[in-house]
């Protein structure tokens, strides 16, 4: 049975580039997840965009004294090229300045105010005496009440990634001007969250499914106790309220951004053919998953499924497989000390399969995980060259010369060769359910096992020198090779889609690597092959030195 698969990937900030934890933290696990339902031929809907709003842009838009829009444009393209290098696969890749996703908004808003999930209420909000001006969200620092971490900010701390009230912070400041903030009255809508405690904690306890850490995370997060929070900022740049009376005031991004999964939903429908297709994405038997990094955590399976709840008549997420943090040389990703590798510089330099390669065989699946350009290298020289690379390459290469260019015969009766077949059935079975579980890391790695026992069966068979002698023996082993190397080009497929379309191309196939579904294939003796080259290049090491000394360069 076709299945409808919803791929969600969290929104990135239009604030800055992307760096290899975004890539790690969601968008790698989603594409993976993406590829691999595709060729199985279910109906995957793949959508995300630039989270444009906030106090994130309108801070960098100050620092660089350029608009908001300005600054959110510029990074917009800037994500679009990178997944383009990057081969992650959108079917919609869009952003929250779009008049869809306003009216998706507001319309989300309203039907909760009418049903009394919204409400309005007067609140104090920190104002800045010195700057003339309320400071929303990320204006305001001061000490996480929770785990005294001194640099927390106002929306959320960092270090514990508890999510913040402003007055909940301990010697708040100013970003701005540095002095001490006043708490004056102002009013703004609360989304009643208090109203979901028992249902989403009754509905969190079934999943069993999610991440241990992902459940534990939400449900001490529930034991707390809901507070119902602010919607509204005391801010100029934003999605203005869909009621009269507050010209002043914006939505909260949060609350905005997280409604961009459906909004996107409907602006894909709407570009295509029929505009009520996002339905079958999001009702029925339609499974969501959201691919997000842990500090995203509470977003994803407490606000948003809170608003789903209320709203009614959509899905709620089915799995929000959330990743841990992808250290670079053991130190935390950061902005100000340029301590991160960012996509287009590594993109300029490297190919994006062997980042993936690395990405995916070190994944932050359920603990952190680090990235050093020397593991790099040596992944890429070690696994990706010599494990598979070679494999592949010396195959073809020598059956090309040796059989005229074309797939050897099958003969029969080489030991060992049903065994081979029998190992890459189990394999392509295997590496499927365990990305289909979202366990990517393991089935990357045992696809590789595949790889290496298929360098095994040939070290043992050494057709290249049996064929002097024996050319149907040397045909039968070769022929069970490439066999075993069309599909691991099937199973790569979701993690190298890059040189598996190469490979696919090699082995004589038309079209693209991922149509012939995720089953075995067998390939055809005597068809043609066309001239191969190489999947992938060896990396020279003494590079990694220089690689690791550009860290933290230039800030
Ligand atoms: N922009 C947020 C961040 O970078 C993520 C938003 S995910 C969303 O942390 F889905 F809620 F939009
Ligand atoms: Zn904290």
């Amino acid at each position: 049975m076709t299945e409808k698969i919803l791929v969600c990937a969290a929104w990135p900030y239009a604030n800055g580039l992307l760096h290899l934890g975004h890539v790690a933290g969601s968008y790698l696990p989603a594409d993976i997840f993406a590829r691999y339902h595709r060729a199985k031929g279910n109906d995957v809907l793949m959508v995300s965009g630039s989270d444009m709003h906030g106090t994130p842009i309108t801070i960098k838009a100050e620092q660089e004294n350029k608009t908001p829009l300005e600054v959110a444009t510029y990074y917009h393209r800037k994500f679009l090229e990178s997944w383009q290098k990057l081969g992650i696969s959108f079917d919609l890749f869009t952003h929250t300045e779009t008049e869809n996703h306003a009216a998706v908004t507001g319309d989300i808003f309203l039907k909760l105010l009418d049903k009394g999930y919204i409400y309005n209420d007067v609140m104090q909000q920190p104002y800045c005496p010195t700057c003339v001006r309320f400071l929303p969200d990320r204006y305001v620092e001061g000490v996480c009440p929770l785990c005294k971490h001194p640099q927390a900010r106002g929306d959320q701390c960092d270090e514990c990634g508890h999510p913040m009230d402003p007055t909940e912070l301990t010697l708040a400041r100013c970003r701005i001007c540095g002095s001490a903030p006043e708490f004056r009255q102002s009013e703004h809508f609360f989304l009643k969250l208090s109203a979901f405690q028992d249902r989403l904690t009754g509905w969190v306890k079934e999943q069993g499914h999610w991440r241990a850490n992902v459940r534990n995370f939400t449900l001490g997060y529930l034991e707390e106790g809901l507070k119902d929070r602010a919607i509204t900022r005391d801010i100029d740049w934003g999605i203005p309220l869909p009621v009269n009376g507050y010209p002043d005031k914006r939505i909260y991004v949060w609350f905005e951004a997280v409604i961009g999964y459906l909004s996107a939903s409907k602006e894909w429908a709407r570009s295509s053919s029929d505009p009520e297709k996002w339905r079958a994405f999001w009702q029925g038997d339609a499974k969501t998953y959201y691919f997000i990094g842990k500090d995203n955590i509470p977003f994803h399976t407490i606000i948003w499924p809170a608003m789903l709840m209320g709203y009614q008549d959509l899905n709620l997420p089915y799995d929000v497989p959330a990743n841990e943090w992808m250290t670079i040389e053991s130190g935390k990703f950061s902005k100000s000390k340029n301590w991160a590798i960012w996509v287009p510089d590594f993109l300029s330099r490297y190919e994006a399969d062997p980042l993936r390669y690395a990405i995916a065989i070190n994944m932050p699946e359920t603990s952190d995980a680090d990235f050093s350009w020397r593991e790099f290298f040596r992944r890429n020289n070690d696994e990706l060259v010599a494990t598979y690379g070679n494999l592949a390459h010396r195959v073809l290469t020598f059956v090309y010369r040796n059989f005229d260019g074309k797939v050897p015969p099958a003969a029969g009766n080489v030991p060992g060769a049903d065994e081979l077949e029998k190992s890459t059935a189990a394999a392509l079975g295997e590496v499927g359910e365990l990305i289909s579980r979202c366990n990517f890391k393991l089935a990357l790695k045992r696809a590789m096992a595949l790889a290496a026992e298929t360098n095994r069966f040939l070290d043992e068979k050494s057709p290249w020198k049996v064929i002097k002698t024996d050319r149907a023996a040397a045909a039968g082993a070769l022929y069970a090779a490439l066999n075993t190397i069309c599909n691991l080009r099937t199973m790569l497929y979701p993690f190298l889609p890059f040189s598996s379309q190469k490979l696919h191309h090699y082995l004589g196939l038309a079209g693209h690597s991922e149509d012939g579904g995720w089953q075995l294939s067998r390939l055809e003796p005597g068809q043609k092959l066309n001239e191969p080259q190489p999947l992938f290049t060896k990396l020279d090491e003494k590079l990694a030195e220089e690689e690791t000394r550009r860290l933290g360069e230039g800030r």
